[in-house]
C-alpha cells in the first residue's frame, strides 16, 4: 500500500493542496488570491474568506490530478504556522475535519520548516535531494533567516533580520514607485533591463549573521523624493534603472551574510526559498557564490519558491515516517519559531 500523504497550505493569501506518494509528489494545486491587488497589500479578513472559498475546490483538484480517492489517503498534513491567525483556522480546521472525516493521523508542519525542506520535494524518482548539514537562505515576505538544517527535526537560526524582511523591501521600494503589490516580481522584470550601477542605497553595518532592511528602504525613499524634486517624471525616466540598483543592492547584503556563514560553518550545501528566491539576481548570485566558495547550491523550481502545499506535504511525510503526529486539539498559531 502507498503512503499517500494530502497537505494543505494557507498561511497567507495562496490556498494550495498537495498529494505525494511514497515521497512523490503528484499533485500541487494553488489558488493564488487577486484580492488584495486593490489594497497594496495582503487584507487579513479578505484573505480568510477567499480560503474559504477556495479551499474545498483546491483539495478536490489536488485529489483528482493525484488520481487517488479519499480512501487512499494516510494522513493529512497542514500548516500549524507562521502566518495570518484567520488563514491559518481555515486550512487547520478544514484539515482537522478530513483527518477525523477520514480516520486518519493529522501531522502539524511549521511553514518555515517546509521552506526549508522544499528542495526535498521530488517529481521523479530520480530527483537528487542535498544532504544534511546544509544552510537554506529562507527568504520571504515575512522573513529573512539564514538556517542550519542538521536535519529534518534539527533546525537552527544562524542569522535573521532585525527589522523588514528582504520580500518587505522589495515591496515597500516598488509601493513607492508606484508598481503593483507584490512588487518583488515586477522589480525583477524592469531590473533585466535597467544600470545597476546606477543608483548606491545604504547598506547596513549589522553584527554576526543578522540582516536589517530599514535603512536601506528609508535611503530608497530619500533618493526618489530628492529626485522628484528635480525632475517631476524622475521615476518614469529611471524606473529600470532604480529597480536594477535596488535589487543588487538587497542581493549583496543576502549574499554578504551567507558567504559568512558558508565560511563558519563548513557546511557542503546551501539551499534557498521562500517568494524572494524565486528573484533571477537572487538565485544568479547564490549559484555564483557558491561556486567560488566551492559548495553545492540546490537552486529550487520557481513554484516551490513561494507559498505551495508540496513543501508541506514533504515536510509531512518525513513526520510521517517518525511516527510524528499531532492531537486534534493543537491550534494554530500566528507567531512560530523556527
Ligand atoms: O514566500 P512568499 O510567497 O510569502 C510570504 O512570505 O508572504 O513570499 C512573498 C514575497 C513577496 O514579498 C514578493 O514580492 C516576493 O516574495 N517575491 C519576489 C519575487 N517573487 C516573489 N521578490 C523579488 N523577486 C521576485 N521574482
Amino acid at each position: 500500500m502507498s503512503i499517500n500523504i494530502l497537505a494543505i497550505e494557507s498561511s497567507c493569501d495562496d490556498t494550495s493542496c498537495a498529494v505525494i506518494s511514497d515521497g512523490l509528489l503528484k499533485s500541487n494545486v494553488i489558488a493564488s488570491q487577486k484580492v488584495h491587488e486593490a489594497y497594496g497589500g495582503v487584507v487579513p479578513e479578505l484573505a480568510s474568506r477567499a480560503h474559504q472559498q477556495n479551499i474545498v475546490p483546491v483539495v478536490s483538484e489536488a485529489i483528482r490530478q493525484a488520481n487517488i480517492t479519499k480512501d487512499d489517503i494516510s494522513a493529512i498534513a497542514y500548516t500549524r504556522g507562521p502566518g495570518l491567525l484567520g488563514s491559518l483556522l481555515v486550512g487547520t480546521s478544514f484539515a482537522k475535519g478530513l483527518a477525523i472525516g477520514l480516520n486518519v493521523p493529522l501531522i502539524d508542519v511549521n511553514h518555515l520548516h517546509a521552506h526549508a525542506l522544499s528542495q526535498f520535494i521530488k517529481e521523479n524518482e530520480e530527483d537528487e535531494v542535498p544532504e544534511f548539514p546544509y544552510l537554506c537562505l529562507l527568504v520571504s515576505g515575512g522573513n529573512s533567516q539564514i538556517v542550519l538544517v542538521r536535519s529534518a527535526e534539527d533546525m537552527q537560526i544562524l542569522g535573521q533580520t532585525i527589522d523588514d524582511a528582504a520580500g518587505e523591501a522589495f515591496d515597500k521600494c516598488a509601493k513607492v514607485m508606484g508598481l503593483p503589490y507584490p512588487g518583488g516580481p515586477h522589480i525583477d522584470k524592469l531590473a533585466s533591463k535597467g544600470d545597476e550601477e546606477r543608483f548606491k542605497f545604504s547598506k547596513p553595518h549589522i553584527p554576526d549573521l543578522d540582516y536589517s532592511f530599514s535603512g536601506l528602504k528609508t535611503s530608497f525613499l530619500y533618493t526618489v523624493r530628492d529626485g522628484i524634486k528635480e525632475n517631476p517624471d524622475f521615476i518614469k525616466d529611471n524606473l529600470e534603472d532604480l529597480c536594477a540598483s535596488l535589487q543588487k543592492t538587497i542581493v549583496d547584503i543576502l549574499l554578504n551574510k551567507l558567504k559568512k556563514a558558508i565560511r563558519q560553518t563548513g557546511v557542503k550545501h546551501v539551499t534557498i526559498g521562500g517568494g524572494v528566491s524565486a528573484n533571477s539576481a537572487v538565485r544568479e548570485g547564490v549559484e555564483k557564490l557558491c561556486e567560488k566558495e566551492r559548495v553545492k547550491a540546490w537552486i529550487p523550481k520557481r513554484v516551490f519558491t513561494t507559498d505551495n502545499a508540496a513543501m508541506v506535504a514533504t515536510a509531512g511525510y518525513f513526520k510521517y515516517l517518525n511516527n510524528d503526529f499531532c492531537s486534534l486539539d493543537r491550534p494554530p498559531f500566528a507567531r512560530v519559531k523556527l
